[in-house]
């Protein structure tokens, strides 16, 4: 039997900016996992959840999910292996559309897991390959931020077409990640930025450098670890991310009331027309921003620690 598995990830600052060139910070989130297990079967390959439910199989391509059974033949056919006789299993505790990297969690684990089964050994960077690759059949033109920060699995400032730069944390600290309960895919955000970037070209572009200046003074608050200036620059990207029209009134409510209750800043993380909100906070408001984000409307709040890094 073989396992293996890959955390989700937030952004912290820069994204949608980070598709058109700008850099973006990235974390993984490791309590949240998708984890593979792959078991030799006397049956033909078969892709399933824990539950039991098919989600993909090459010999059943109408009882499988298109995009799922389309992301295993990829990594199959980059891994150059043909698969027979197996059975996959999904464990996943990643919300789906939610801005936490579900997608690019599932095909890391799934390709390291099905190299693993074939005797092949695979670099990182050869991971991260063919997880971008499966990333473009979920929104087409994704800057390649999400694969990497999942399958490397720590701090990261990405820019797109360059090596990722470590991120420096100087000290611990404390973020609550709020799920609005909303779903919205990535590719739909994406194109209406694509598009407002097409109608209001010299706007939006500012808006974009507007975002890169602030992962640029994110990345020194971090290195410093400054909690108040840090989060004014949540507060500042989200409304920056607002006016790119990628927020929505839950997500706004959310922010609003975790400034209300004391955190030190907020903002939606990932793709945004639903998904998490994310907040800073000092240990004592925690519970504070928790329960104020609750009643403004989060389905599920998880309570993170980001460690430092050297
Ligand atoms: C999605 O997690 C982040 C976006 O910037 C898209 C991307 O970078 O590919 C919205």
């Amino acid at each position: 039997m073989i396992r293996e598995s890959a955390p989700a990830k937030i952004i912290l600052f820069g994204e949608h900016a980070v598709v058109h060139g700008q850099p973006a910070i990235a974390l993984p989130f490791p309590a949240l996992r998708a984890q593979i297990t792959i078991r030799e079967s006397a049956t033909a390959l078969e892709f399933r959840s824990v539950n039991g439910t098919l989600l993909a199989a090459p010999h059943l391509p109408k009882r499988s999910d298109p995009l799922l059974l389309q992301v295993l033949l990829t990594i199959l056919c980059r891994l150059r292996i043909d698969a027979r006789e197996v059975s996959v299993l999904l464990d996943s505790g990643i919300p789906q559309a939610c801005g936490l990297g579900s997608g690019a969690a599932i095909a890391t684990a799934l390709t390291r897991a099905l190299a693993r089964h074939a005797g092949r050994s695979i670099s990182a960077a050869e991971v991260n390959d063919i997880v971008f690759e499966t990333e473009t059949l979920f929104h087409g033109t994704p800057s390649g931020i999400d694969n990497t920060v999942i399958v490397h699995e720590s701090a990261l400032c990405f820019t797109r077409g360059m090596e990722p730069l470590p991120v420096r944390i100087a000290r611990p600290f404390q973020l609550l990640v709020a799920d609005s309960g909303d779903r919205c895919a990535t590719h739909i955000p994406v194109s209406a930025v694509r598009e407002q970037l097409q109608l209001h070209p010299e706007e939006t572009a500012m808006i974009l450098e507007d975002i890169g200046a602030i992962v640029h003074r994110a990345s020194r608050a971090l290195a410093c670890m400054q909690p108040p200036a840090l989060g004014a620059l949540m507060y500042d990207n989200h409304a920056l991310l607002g006016k790119l029209g990628v927020s929505s009134p839950l997500l706004d409510d959310l922010v609003c009331a975790a400034r209300s209750a004391g955190a030190a800043g907020a903002k939606l993380s990932g793709a945004g027309r639903g998904g998490v909100v994310i907040a800073l906070v000092e240990e004592s408001r925690a519970d504070d921003v928790a329960l104020a984000l609750e009643e403004a409307g989060a389905v599920q709040i998880w309570n993170t620690t980001i460690q430092a890094t050297n």
